[in-house]
Protein backbone atom coordinates (compact mmCIF):
# COMPACT_ATOMS: atom_id res chain seq x y z
CA UNK A 1 0.00 0.00 0.00
CA UNK A 2 1.39 3.42 -0.57
CA UNK A 3 1.24 5.60 2.16
CA UNK A 4 -0.03 9.10 1.88
CA UNK A 5 2.99 11.39 1.95
CA UNK A 6 2.73 14.82 4.35
CA UNK A 7 4.75 17.74 4.32
CA UNK A 8 5.36 20.26 7.07
CA UNK A 9 7.75 22.81 8.31
CA UNK A 10 8.40 25.83 10.85
CA UNK A 11 10.43 28.43 10.03
CA UNK A 12 12.99 29.40 12.84
CA UNK A 13 12.81 32.50 13.69
CA UNK A 14 13.10 32.88 17.17
CA UNK A 15 12.06 30.23 20.15
CA UNK A 16 9.30 27.84 19.02
CA UNK A 17 6.31 28.29 21.38
CA UNK A 18 3.14 26.13 22.27
CA UNK A 19 1.41 27.03 19.17
CA UNK A 20 3.80 25.81 16.76
CA UNK A 21 3.81 22.42 19.25
CA UNK A 22 0.18 21.94 19.64
CA UNK A 23 -0.56 23.09 16.22
CA UNK A 24 2.08 21.72 14.13
CA UNK A 25 4.24 19.47 15.46
CA UNK A 26 2.74 17.51 17.34
CA UNK A 27 0.69 16.24 14.68
CA UNK A 28 3.47 15.28 12.61
CA UNK A 29 4.80 12.91 15.24
CA UNK A 30 1.37 11.02 15.22
CA UNK A 31 1.75 11.61 11.44
CA UNK A 32 4.91 9.75 10.87
CA UNK A 33 3.42 6.09 12.02
CA UNK A 34 1.37 5.85 9.24
CA UNK A 35 2.72 8.34 6.63
CA UNK A 36 5.31 9.40 4.40
CA UNK A 37 6.90 11.90 6.52
CA UNK A 38 8.96 14.81 5.55
CA UNK A 39 9.14 17.82 7.85
CA UNK A 40 12.04 20.70 7.09
CA UNK A 41 13.35 24.28 8.82
CA UNK A 42 11.81 26.57 6.49
CA UNK A 43 14.97 29.38 6.95
CA UNK A 44 14.89 30.61 3.50
CA UNK A 45 11.06 32.16 4.65
CA UNK A 46 13.34 33.43 7.98
CA UNK A 47 15.12 36.07 5.55
CA UNK A 48 11.40 37.41 4.34
CA UNK A 49 11.58 39.80 7.06
CA UNK A 50 14.73 41.61 8.77
CA UNK A 51 16.76 38.86 10.01
CA UNK A 52 19.89 38.33 12.66
CA UNK A 53 22.98 36.71 10.31
CA UNK A 54 24.70 35.92 13.10
CA UNK A 55 21.99 33.39 14.93
CA UNK A 56 20.43 32.09 11.62
CA UNK A 57 22.54 29.30 11.82
CA UNK A 58 21.97 28.59 15.06
CA UNK A 59 18.21 29.07 15.48
CA UNK A 60 18.04 26.41 12.16
CA UNK A 61 19.53 23.84 14.09
CA UNK A 62 17.73 24.75 17.38
CA UNK A 63 14.70 24.19 15.52
CA UNK A 64 15.67 21.21 13.75
CA UNK A 65 16.42 19.85 17.77
CA UNK A 66 13.45 20.49 19.07
CA UNK A 67 11.40 18.57 16.22
CA UNK A 68 14.06 15.63 17.37
CA UNK A 69 13.29 16.52 20.84
CA UNK A 70 9.31 16.67 20.45
CA UNK A 71 9.29 12.98 18.99
CA UNK A 72 9.90 13.44 15.19
CA UNK A 73 11.96 10.11 14.71
CA UNK A 74 15.00 10.42 11.66
CA UNK A 75 14.40 6.72 10.91
CA UNK A 76 10.66 7.47 9.91
CA UNK A 77 10.78 11.04 8.73
CA UNK A 78 12.92 13.13 6.12
CA UNK A 79 14.14 15.84 8.47
CA UNK A 80 16.07 18.46 6.44
CA UNK A 81 16.46 22.34 6.32
CA UNK A 82 14.57 24.19 3.34
CA UNK A 83 17.81 26.15 2.17
CA UNK A 84 20.15 23.10 2.00
CA UNK A 85 17.64 21.86 -1.22
CA UNK A 86 18.41 23.94 -4.21
CA UNK A 87 15.49 23.18 -5.74
CA UNK A 88 13.17 24.79 -3.32
CA UNK A 89 14.35 28.07 -4.66
CA UNK A 90 14.38 26.58 -8.74
CA UNK A 91 10.69 25.56 -8.18
CA UNK A 92 9.67 28.85 -6.52
CA UNK A 93 11.00 30.85 -9.61
CA UNK A 94 8.72 28.75 -11.66
CA UNK A 95 5.63 28.87 -9.77
CA UNK A 96 6.47 32.98 -10.01
CA UNK A 97 5.95 33.35 -13.28
CA UNK A 98 2.62 31.95 -13.34
CA UNK A 99 1.04 33.39 -10.09
CA UNK A 100 -1.00 36.36 -10.13
CA UNK A 101 0.53 39.40 -8.36
CA UNK A 102 -3.43 40.16 -6.93
CA UNK A 103 -3.43 36.71 -5.55
CA UNK A 104 -0.46 37.73 -3.22
CA UNK A 105 -1.46 40.86 -2.53
CA UNK A 106 -4.48 39.62 -0.79
CA UNK A 107 -3.12 37.26 1.56
CA UNK A 108 -3.78 37.93 5.21
CA UNK A 109 -0.60 37.21 6.72
CA UNK A 110 1.16 39.14 4.11
CA UNK A 111 -0.87 42.04 5.14
CA UNK A 112 -0.35 41.86 9.03
CA UNK A 113 3.45 41.77 8.68
CA UNK A 114 3.84 44.41 5.70
CA UNK A 115 1.79 46.92 8.10
CA UNK A 116 4.86 45.74 10.61
CA UNK A 117 7.65 46.17 8.44
CA UNK A 118 6.16 50.11 7.62
CA UNK A 119 8.09 50.89 4.26
CA UNK A 120 10.81 47.98 4.34
CA UNK A 121 8.60 45.68 2.89
CA UNK A 122 10.41 43.07 0.97
CA UNK A 123 9.52 41.18 -2.42
CA UNK A 124 10.28 37.80 -0.56
CA UNK A 125 7.29 38.90 1.82
CA UNK A 126 5.26 38.86 -0.53
CA UNK A 127 6.70 36.15 -2.34
CA UNK A 128 6.48 34.06 1.12
CA UNK A 129 3.51 32.20 0.07
CA UNK A 130 4.07 31.11 -3.21
CA UNK A 131 7.85 29.68 -1.76
CA UNK A 132 5.51 27.65 0.73
CA UNK A 133 3.50 26.32 -2.14
CA UNK A 134 6.99 25.58 -3.58
CA UNK A 135 7.85 23.65 -0.22
CA UNK A 136 4.74 21.66 -0.41
CA UNK A 137 4.47 21.13 -4.56
CA UNK A 138 8.23 19.61 -4.55
CA UNK A 139 7.37 16.65 -2.28
CA UNK A 140 3.85 15.53 -4.17
CA UNK A 141 2.47 15.97 -0.32
CA UNK A 142 -1.13 14.58 -0.06
CA UNK A 143 -1.51 16.03 3.37
CA UNK A 144 -0.52 19.09 4.74
CA UNK A 145 -0.79 19.84 8.83
CA UNK A 146 -0.57 23.16 9.78
CA UNK A 147 -2.32 25.37 12.52
CA UNK A 148 -5.65 26.97 11.18
CA UNK A 149 -3.43 30.43 9.93
CA UNK A 150 -1.68 28.99 7.19
CA UNK A 151 -5.08 28.09 5.69
CA UNK A 152 -5.64 30.62 3.01
CA UNK A 153 -1.88 29.63 1.81
CA UNK A 154 -2.45 26.44 1.36
CA UNK A 155 -5.70 27.61 -0.76
CA UNK A 156 -3.30 29.40 -3.00
CA UNK A 157 -0.80 26.25 -3.08
CA UNK A 158 -3.81 24.34 -4.30
CA UNK A 159 -4.88 26.96 -6.48
CA UNK A 160 -1.11 27.54 -8.03
CA UNK A 161 -0.57 23.33 -8.52
CA UNK A 162 -4.39 23.67 -10.13
CA UNK A 163 -5.25 26.56 -12.08
CA UNK A 164 -1.69 27.94 -12.74
CA UNK A 165 0.62 24.46 -13.21
CA UNK A 166 -1.74 21.49 -14.52
CA UNK A 167 -4.26 23.10 -16.36
CA UNK A 168 -1.89 25.28 -18.32
CA UNK A 169 0.95 23.03 -18.82
CA UNK A 170 -0.16 19.38 -17.61
CA UNK A 171 -2.11 17.16 -19.63
CA UNK A 172 -5.49 15.50 -17.71
CA UNK A 173 -3.58 11.88 -17.51
CA UNK A 174 -0.46 13.55 -16.34
CA UNK A 175 -1.19 15.99 -13.97
CA UNK A 176 2.28 17.83 -13.15
CA UNK A 177 1.94 18.47 -9.65
CA UNK A 178 0.06 16.91 -6.43
CA UNK A 179 -3.12 18.96 -5.41
CA UNK A 180 -2.39 19.09 -1.47
CA UNK A 181 -4.41 19.36 0.98
CA UNK A 182 -4.48 20.92 4.63
CA UNK A 183 -4.58 19.11 7.93
CA UNK A 184 -5.86 21.05 10.40
CA UNK A 185 -6.58 19.40 13.64
CA UNK A 186 -8.93 21.09 15.73
CA UNK A 187 -7.26 20.89 18.92
CA UNK A 188 -4.62 23.13 19.12
CA UNK A 189 -5.08 24.79 15.91
CA UNK A 190 -5.06 28.36 17.16
CA UNK A 191 -3.68 28.69 20.99
CA UNK A 192 -4.36 32.46 21.73
CA UNK A 193 -1.73 34.81 22.95
CA UNK A 194 -1.57 34.67 26.96
CA UNK A 195 -2.10 38.43 26.81
CA UNK A 196 -4.91 39.08 24.87
CA UNK A 197 -7.37 35.94 23.83
CA UNK A 198 -8.04 37.64 20.75
CA UNK A 199 -4.94 37.25 19.15
CA UNK A 200 -2.92 34.23 18.23
CA UNK A 201 -0.11 33.30 20.29
CA UNK A 202 3.15 34.45 18.02
CA UNK A 203 6.55 34.71 17.93
CA UNK A 204 6.87 37.95 16.41
CA UNK A 205 5.03 39.49 19.77
CA UNK A 206 7.12 41.98 21.31
CA UNK A 207 5.71 41.01 24.69
CA UNK A 208 7.44 37.98 25.75
CA UNK A 209 4.80 37.33 28.08
CA UNK A 210 2.31 36.80 25.86
CA UNK A 211 4.02 33.34 25.03
CA UNK A 212 5.44 30.30 26.31
CA UNK A 213 8.14 28.56 24.61
CA UNK A 214 9.21 24.99 24.66
CA UNK A 215 12.71 25.92 26.33
CA UNK A 216 10.76 28.16 28.90
CA UNK A 217 12.44 26.99 32.47
CA UNK A 218 9.57 26.32 35.05
CA UNK A 219 9.54 29.26 37.25
CA UNK A 220 9.38 31.06 34.35
CA UNK A 221 6.42 28.99 33.06
CA UNK A 222 4.90 29.61 36.11
CA UNK A 223 5.42 33.40 36.74
CA UNK A 224 4.02 33.88 32.84
CA UNK A 225 1.04 31.95 33.59
CA UNK A 226 0.48 33.68 36.88
CA UNK A 227 0.27 37.33 34.98
CA UNK A 228 -1.97 35.84 31.91
CA UNK A 229 -4.88 37.84 31.64
CA UNK A 230 -8.20 36.67 32.83
CA UNK A 231 -11.77 38.04 33.42
CA UNK A 232 -13.17 38.47 36.88
CA UNK A 233 -16.13 36.38 36.23
CA UNK A 234 -16.16 33.11 38.41
CA UNK A 235 -16.12 29.70 37.11
CA UNK A 236 -13.93 28.56 34.39
CA UNK A 237 -15.76 27.65 30.90
CA UNK A 238 -15.25 26.78 26.94
CA UNK A 239 -16.57 28.63 24.28
CA UNK A 240 -18.08 31.44 25.83
CA UNK A 241 -17.66 34.56 23.19
CA UNK A 242 -16.65 36.70 25.50
CA UNK A 243 -14.22 35.09 27.48
CA UNK A 244 -11.82 34.41 25.14
CA UNK A 245 -8.82 33.97 27.66
CA UNK A 246 -10.72 31.63 29.29
CA UNK A 247 -11.19 29.39 26.64
CA UNK A 248 -7.56 29.77 25.80
CA UNK A 249 -6.69 29.10 29.13
CA UNK A 250 -8.87 25.83 29.65
CA UNK A 251 -8.04 24.74 26.45
CA UNK A 252 -4.25 24.24 27.44
CA UNK A 253 -5.00 22.47 30.06
CA UNK A 254 -7.33 20.42 28.56
CA UNK A 255 -4.45 19.09 25.86
CA UNK A 256 -1.33 19.80 27.87
CA UNK A 257 -3.06 17.59 31.21
CA UNK A 258 -4.37 14.98 29.44
CA UNK A 259 -7.48 15.14 30.58
CA UNK A 260 -9.31 16.11 27.27
CA UNK A 261 -11.99 18.95 27.18
CA UNK A 262 -14.62 17.07 29.17
CA UNK A 263 -13.11 16.45 31.81
CA UNK A 264 -11.28 19.54 32.27
CA UNK A 265 -14.84 21.17 31.88
CA UNK A 266 -16.04 19.45 34.92
CA UNK A 267 -13.09 19.89 36.64
CA UNK A 268 -12.62 23.42 36.80
CA UNK A 269 -16.62 24.68 36.07
CA UNK A 270 -16.71 25.98 39.67
CA UNK A 271 -13.16 27.14 40.26
CA UNK A 272 -11.52 30.71 40.28
CA UNK A 273 -8.09 31.60 38.85
CA UNK A 274 -6.23 31.23 41.97
CA UNK A 275 -6.91 27.49 41.89
CA UNK A 276 -6.73 27.26 38.55
CA UNK A 277 -3.33 28.81 37.46
CA UNK A 278 -1.11 26.30 39.57
CA UNK A 279 -2.78 23.61 37.66
CA UNK A 280 -1.88 24.95 34.46
CA UNK A 281 1.50 26.00 35.31
CA UNK A 282 2.34 22.37 36.77
CA UNK A 283 0.59 20.64 33.80
CA UNK A 284 2.61 23.07 31.11
CA UNK A 285 5.52 22.67 33.10
CA UNK A 286 5.11 18.62 33.11
CA UNK A 287 4.58 18.46 29.56
CA UNK A 288 7.58 20.54 28.10
CA UNK A 289 9.81 18.77 30.74
CA UNK A 290 10.96 15.42 28.42
CA UNK A 291 10.89 17.80 25.58
CA UNK A 292 13.43 19.76 27.56
CA UNK A 293 15.76 17.03 28.37
CA UNK A 294 15.98 15.37 25.47
CA UNK A 295 16.91 18.68 23.59
CA UNK A 296 19.56 19.13 25.71
CA UNK A 297 20.85 15.49 24.84
CA UNK A 298 20.51 16.30 21.57
CA UNK A 299 22.71 19.70 21.15
CA UNK A 300 25.36 18.20 23.16
CA UNK A 301 25.58 15.82 20.55
CA UNK A 302 25.78 18.39 17.66
CA UNK A 303 27.50 16.04 15.00
CA UNK A 304 24.96 13.29 14.84
CA UNK A 305 22.46 16.38 14.54
CA UNK A 306 24.53 17.31 11.50
CA UNK A 307 24.48 13.64 10.29
CA UNK A 308 20.63 13.41 10.76
CA UNK A 309 20.87 16.59 8.40
CA UNK A 310 22.97 15.52 6.38
CA UNK A 311 20.69 12.06 5.43
CA UNK A 312 17.76 14.02 5.38
CA UNK A 313 19.00 16.78 2.47
CA UNK A 314 19.95 14.02 0.79
CA UNK A 315 16.75 12.13 0.65
CA UNK A 316 14.76 15.36 0.39
CA UNK A 317 16.74 16.22 -2.96
CA UNK A 318 16.32 12.50 -4.48
CA UNK A 319 12.09 13.76 -4.65
CA UNK A 320 12.76 16.98 -5.10
CA UNK A 321 14.71 17.10 -8.02
CA UNK A 322 12.80 14.28 -9.93
CA UNK A 323 9.61 17.33 -9.69
CA UNK A 324 11.56 20.22 -10.94
CA UNK A 325 12.58 18.27 -13.63
CA UNK A 326 8.92 17.27 -14.40
CA UNK A 327 7.71 21.05 -14.50
CA UNK A 328 10.65 22.40 -16.23
CA UNK A 329 9.85 19.67 -18.89
CA UNK A 330 6.21 20.97 -19.33
CA UNK A 331 7.12 24.66 -19.28
CA UNK A 332 9.06 23.68 -22.19
CA UNK A 333 12.59 24.07 -20.77
CA UNK A 334 15.63 22.74 -22.88
CA UNK A 335 16.62 19.57 -21.18
CA UNK A 336 20.01 19.67 -18.55
CA UNK A 337 22.24 16.73 -18.59
P1 LIG B 1 5.30 30.03 12.51
O1 LIG B 1 5.54 30.27 13.96
O2 LIG B 1 4.50 31.13 11.90
O3 LIG B 1 6.53 29.67 11.76
O4 LIG B 1 4.33 28.77 12.42
C1 LIG B 1 4.75 27.43 12.36
C2 LIG B 1 3.60 26.46 12.51
O5 LIG B 1 2.99 26.61 13.79
C3 LIG B 1 2.48 26.63 11.49
O6 LIG B 1 1.96 25.37 11.16
C4 LIG B 1 1.46 27.43 12.23
O7 LIG B 1 0.16 27.22 11.75
C5 LIG B 1 1.62 26.90 13.64
N1 LIG B 1 1.26 27.94 14.60
C6 LIG B 1 1.90 29.12 14.79
N2 LIG B 1 1.31 29.84 15.76
C7 LIG B 1 0.26 29.09 16.20
C8 LIG B 1 -0.72 29.27 17.21
N3 LIG B 1 -0.76 30.37 17.97
N4 LIG B 1 -1.64 28.29 17.38
C9 LIG B 1 -1.60 27.17 16.64
N5 LIG B 1 -0.70 26.93 15.67
C10 LIG B 1 0.23 27.87 15.45
N1 LIG C 1 4.29 29.45 6.46
C1 LIG C 1 4.40 28.42 7.43
C2 LIG C 1 4.15 29.03 8.81
O1 LIG C 1 4.38 30.13 9.10
C3 LIG C 1 5.73 27.75 7.43
C4 LIG C 1 5.91 26.95 6.19
C5 LIG C 1 6.75 27.22 5.16
C6 LIG C 1 5.26 25.74 5.86
N2 LIG C 1 6.67 26.26 4.22
C7 LIG C 1 5.78 25.34 4.61
C8 LIG C 1 4.31 24.97 6.52
C9 LIG C 1 5.32 24.18 3.97
C10 LIG C 1 3.86 23.80 5.87
C11 LIG C 1 4.36 23.42 4.63
O2 LIG C 1 3.74 28.34 9.63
Amino acid sequence: MVRSRVLSGVQPTGALHLGNWLGAIRNWVDLQNDHDTFVCVVDLHAITVPHDPARLADDTLTTAALYLACGIDPARTTVFVQSHVAAHSELCWLLNCVTPLNWLERMIQFKEKALKQGDNVSVGLLDYPVLMAADILLYDADLVPVGEDQKQHLELARDIAQQRINARFGSEDAPLLKVPKPLILKEGARVMSLTDGRSKMSKSDPNEGSRITLLDPPDLITKKIKRAKTDPQMGLEFDHPDRPETDNLLGLYAILSGKGRDAVASECASMGWGQFKPLLADATVAALEPIQARYRELMNERSELERVLNQGQQQAEAVAQATVERVRQGLGFLARH
